[in-house]
C-alpha cells in the first residue's frame, strides 16, 4: 500500500506537469535549480505571477502565498504604491553609476526608526551586510575570531557558514559547540576562526565569550525570528555578556525588521552595536544594509583622511532597489505591523489549539508574522532543541498545503504571511493543516 507521501507526491506530479517539464528543461543549465533554496522533490513548483497574497502557478493552480520570497514580500505581490516608486525610478535611470538622491531617503527613514542606527551601508544582499558588518568589527577592533550561535544562518560566506547544521554526533556538549564548516569548499580557516555559542544558556555564552573575550571581534547574534523561540530575557542577556566583556554586538536583523518599526531591537529592548539588514527594505529587489554606530561606521568615510578600511560595489544601493524599499518601508506603518503581527497570534493560538486537540506532537513558532511548523513539544530555544524535532511529517505536509491551496517554505521553517491577508486566510490555512493530518498523521 503507497504511504501517504507516496501518494501525495504521486498527486503533485499529476497536478503540476508543466512545473516539471519546465524544471526538467532548466536543470540542464542550472545545477538542479538556479539557485539551491528552489529546489525541493519531487520537483519545484514553477510560479507564473503573483498578485496580493496569492501566487498562480504555470499549470494554473493558485496559492495564498505563505513564503513571500524567503519573507522578503512583506506587502504581498503587486503594491501598487511598490509599483509605482520602481516605475518612476525606471524612468529616471535604472543604474546611473552615482548616487540619485533616493539612497539618502531610504538611509535616513531607516535611521529614524531603528534607534541604534546613527549610520548605514548598503549593499546586496544580506549575506553582504553581515560579510562588511564582520570585516568593520574586525577593523575597528584588530581581533580575527568572531562569535556566532549554533544553529543561526546569516548567510553565504566562509565567515559565517559554520556551524548553522551541524551533525550532532561532531558537534559537541551542547554548552561547549564545536565549530564545524557547514558546506564543502569553505576556507579551513573559517571554522578556526568561529567560536560557537549555544542559544538559551547564558552561563555558557557568559563563560565562552569570556574566555575568548580578548580575540573577538564581535558576537553575530539573531534572535531567530519565526525559527527558534528564543526569550527576549536571553536577548538582553548576549547584550550584557558582550557589553561587560568589552565585545561588540552585531544584531542579526535580515528577517525580524518586519515585526516593528525599530526592528526586533525595539521588541527586545537591546541596543547592539551594528545591525544588519535585508529581505523587506528592498521591496522584492536583491538588498541587504548594515548600519550602527557612527563612530565604527565612520570608519568607511572615504571623504574624510583614509582609515584604511573600505564598502562599495557595482549594485550596492541600487536606486530600483532603493525605491522599492523606501515604498514598501512608507506602507510599513505602525497599523500594518500591528495587522501583520495579529495574524501572526491568531495563526500561532489556532495552529496549537489543534495539535493540542488532536494530541498530536507539534508546535507553531511565531515572531510577528514569520512562523515556523515543529513536530516536537517543549520549547525549541537552542540549534540542539530543533535537529531533535520529528521531520517525518514535513514533506507530507508541506505536499498537501500545497494541494490545498497554501504554499508554504520547503521544509516549514521559515514561513511569511503579508499585509494583503486577512483572518480568512489564516483560518484557511488552519483548517488545511487540520485535512493535512487527518492524512498523514
Ligand atoms: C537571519 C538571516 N541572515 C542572513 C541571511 C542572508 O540573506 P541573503 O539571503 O539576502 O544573503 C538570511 C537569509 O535567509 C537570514 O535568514
Amino acid at each position: 500500500m503507497p504511504t501517504p507521501l507516496a501518494d501525495l507526491q504521486e498527486r503533485y506530479r499529476c497536478a503540476s506537469p508543466r512545473s516539471r517539464a519546465l524544471f526538467e528543461q532548466g536543470r540542464a543549465y542550472t545545477a538542479g535549480a538556479a539557485k539551491g533554496a528552489y529546489y525541493y522533490p519531487p520537483h519545484p513548483l514553477t510560479m507564473a505571477r503573483g498578485q496580493g497574497c496569492f501566487l498562480w502557478d504555470v499549470d494554473g493552480r493558485r496559492y495564498v502565498d505563505c513564503a513571500n520570497h524567503h519573507t522578503a514580500q512583506v506587502l504581498g505581490h503587486g503594491n501598487e504604491r511598490v509599483e509605482a516608486a520602481v516605475r518612476e525610478q525606471m524612468q529616471k535611470g535604472i543604474a546611473l553609476g552615482a548616487p540619485t538622491g533616493i539612497e539618502s531617503e531610504i538611509a535616513r527613514e531607516m535611521c529614524d526608526r531603528v534607534d541604534t542606527l546613527e549610520r548605514i551601508r548598503f549593499v546586496n544582499s544580506g549575506t553582504e551586510a553581515t560579510l562588511h558588518a564582520i570585516r568593520l568589527a574586525r577593523g575597528y577592533t584588530k581581533h580575527g575570531k568572531i562569535a556566532k550561535f549554533e544553529g543561526g544562518y546569516h548567510g553565504s560566506h566562509d565567515a559565517v557558514e559554520v556551524s548553522v547544521a551541524p551533525p550532532l554526533d561532531q558537534a559537541g556538549p551542547a554548552d561547549a559547540p564545536v565549530a564545524l564548516p557547514t558546506a564543502g569548499g569553505m576556507s579551513p580557516s573559517a571554522a578556526s576562526e568561529a567560536i560557537i555559542l549555544p542559544y538559551s544558556d547564558p552561563e555558557a555564552v557568559e563563560r565562552i565569550v569570556a574566555a575568548h573575550a580578548s580575540e573577538l571581534a564581535c558576537v553575530l547574534f539573531d534572535p531567530k525570528a519565526g525559527v527558534l523561540d528564543i526569550q527576549p530575557d536571553f536577548a538582553r542577556a548576549v547584550r550584557d555578556i558582550t557589553r561587560r566583556h568589552g565585545v561588540l554586538l552585531i544584531f542579526d536583523e535580515i528577517v525580524g525588521f518586519r515585526t516593528s518599526i525599530g526592528g526586533l531591537q525595539e521588541v527586545y529592548d537591546i541596543d547592539p552595536d551594528l545591525s544588519c539588514f535585508g529581505k523587506i527594505i528592498g521591496g522584492g529587489f536583491p538588498v541587504g544594509a548594515f548600519g550602527g554606530r557612527a563612530d565604527l561606521m565612520d570608519l568607511f568615510d572615504n571623504s574624510q583622511q583614509s582609515t584604511g578600511l573600505f564598502q562599495s560595489g557595482t549594485f550596492s544601493a541600487h536606486p530600483v532597489a532603493m525605491a522599492a524599499g523606501l515604498a514598501t518601508l512608507s506602507e510599513l506603518t505602525p497599523q500594518t505591523i500591528d495587522h501583520l503581527n495579529a495574524l501572526g497570534a491568531r495563526l500561532k493560538d489556532q495552529l496549537n489549539a489543534l495539535f493540542a486537540d488532536r494530541a498530536i506532537s507539534a508546535q507553531a513558532v511565531c515572531t510577528g508574522s514569520v512562523f515556523s511548523i515543529y513536530f516536537a513539544r517543549g520549547p525549541i530555544a537552542s540549534y540542539r532543541a530543533l535537529a531533535a524535532t520529528d521531520k517525518t511529517l514535513i514533506q507530507p505536509l508541506f505536499l498537501s498545503l500545497i494541494e490545498q491551496g497554501y504554499f508554504l517554505g520547503p521544509g516549514l521553517g521559515m514561513c511569511a504571511l503579508s499585509a494583503p491577508m486577512d483572518a480568512e486566510h489564516i483560518d484557511g490555512l488552519v483548517a488545511a493543516v487540520g485535512n493535512a493530518l487527518a492524512e498523514i498523521a
